[in-house]
């Protein structure tokens, strides 16, 4: 999936040859799943048609502070628009727009919402060679550089003068890698290593039984999916679960019991940063599990169990510069036992599930959690969807981490 899914895209279009590429760039930024809104200079209009960008944009095309043909026309809010954006990118990026942009020049709307813009701005500059290479030019990349802005370097080829050389506009397939590169290059988690257990473990009584429970695996997977998104790599050692995760950053390991669970956790926690055990991992499971299909011939029947190991337990024995974040599930005493089981088990922090709020707990698909750090601050949140609870999980680390 790309990295601009769900990202909002504002394009800013100005009036050059190249404006007729950008039909093709917001095809494959609504391909990407990026939500798209696009501002045209005036100039730009000449060069492509506000409808097809509308069109291929589903959305308004955005060009004056009002629509002068509208007597109720209201004003084109250009704060509201640079608000909107996660990304905004200029593209084609005339010699006469990277002058207003350097200067502040806002006498359209594109360069209006460009001062307004508190999102990461592109830019793509297209324009003949001898402007691109021209001291003023040069010297304007470089001050848009120094506001912040990022550039998407021109390419050599032929030009609409009919000479040949550097200026053409960046092909949109290649802005496209270009700015997902960067978003991926700048995510706040990137570089850390994160380890997640999810969904229920199942204790084998003979061949065709088990001891489980109801746990779905969606919290796990969901906080799985909502770091790989900020740049995590994520190693998700899951119980059984209809649940599938497709994601070039998240490694799933499918196990069945507790011991696998633990097993594959301790393979791979010396290399984790962060260890977030967010499985219903079984307490106990049958003392010797049956060869052969147990048959019902006994009246009264009853199988032994024992304890399994406590895989969080062990990790915080084990625990050097890893965050370890634990769940609990409690009916009573809520607080008082996960502070206990913050101390018992070596946590940095716990989620504290309460059954007793309605909402919360296995199956459903919200949860009202309550987060207590390792020194017991507590900070219950409200009623949320298990999606919201995964990333407030993930603030938290990247509160840790101060990213
Ligand atoms: N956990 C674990 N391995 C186990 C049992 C629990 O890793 N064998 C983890 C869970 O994933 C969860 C946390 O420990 O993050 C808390 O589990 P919970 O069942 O609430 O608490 P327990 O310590 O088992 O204590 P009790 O059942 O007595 O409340």
């Amino acid at each position: 999936m790309s990295v601009l899914s769900g990202k909002k895209v504002l394009l800013g279009v100005s009036g050059g040859i190249a404006a007729y590429k950008t039909a093709s760039l917001v095809r494959l930024f609504i391909k990407a799943g990026a939500q798209v809104q696009v501002i045209m200079t005036p100039a730009s209009k000449d060069f492509v048609t506000p409808l097809t960008l509308s069109t291929l944009s589903k959305n308004p095309v955005h060009s004056s502070f009002y629509n002068e043909e509208d007597e109720n026309a209201v004003w084109n809010n250009h704060v509201e628009l640079a608000l909107w954006a996660d990304v905004f990118i200029i593209a084609p990026a005339t010699a006469n727009t990277l002058s207003k942009m350097v200067s502040g020049n806002s006498d359209n709307l594109l360069i209006a919402t460009y001062l307004s813009a508190k999102c990461p701005v592109y830019f793509a500059p297209a324009m003949d060679l001898d402007m691109y290479r021209h001291p003023s030019t040069v010297a304007a990349f470089s001050t848009l550089q120094s506001y912040g802005n990022t550039m998407i370097p021109a390419e050599s080829g032929e030009l609409a003068s009919g000479l040949s050389g550097e200026g053409r506009m960046a092909e949109p397939e290649n802005i496209i890698t270009f700015l997902e590169k960067d978003i991926e290059s700048k995510l706040p988690l990137r570089g850390k290593k994160i380890l997640i257990t999810a969904g229920p473990t199942y204790e084998a009584i003979d061949p065709v039984r088990f001891i489980g429970n109801h746990s779905s695996g969606k919290m796990g997977y969901d906080i799985a999916l909502a770091a790989a998104h900020e740049g995590a790599e994520v190693v998700l050692v899951s119980g059984p679960t209809h649940l599938q995760i497709k994601h070039d950053s998240i490694k799933t390991i499918r196990v069945t019991s507790a011991q696998e669970m633990y097993d594959a956790c301790h393979n791979y926690f010396e290399d984790v940063d962060v260890m977030i055990a967010a499985a219903a991992v079984a307490d106990y499971r049958p003392k010797t599990v049956a060869e052969q299909k147990i048959k019902k011939s006994e009246t009264d029947f009853s199988i032994p169990l024992e304890k399994t190991k406590d895989i969080l337990f062990s990790l915080g024995e084990k625990k050097t510069k890893q965050f370890l974040i634990g769940f609990a599930l409690e009916t009573e005493n809520e607080i008082e036992h996960a502070k206990l089981k913050i101390q018992k088990k070596n946590l940095d922090l716990i989620v504290l599930n309460s059954l007793n709020d309605e909402g919360a707990g296995f199956g459903k698909p919200t949860n009202k959690v309550t987060f207590i750090d390792k020194h017991f601050t507590i900070e219950p949140l409200e009623l949320k969807t298990k999606e919201e609870v995964a990333k407030d999980i993930i603030t938290k680390i990247k509160n840790h981490y101060n990213v």
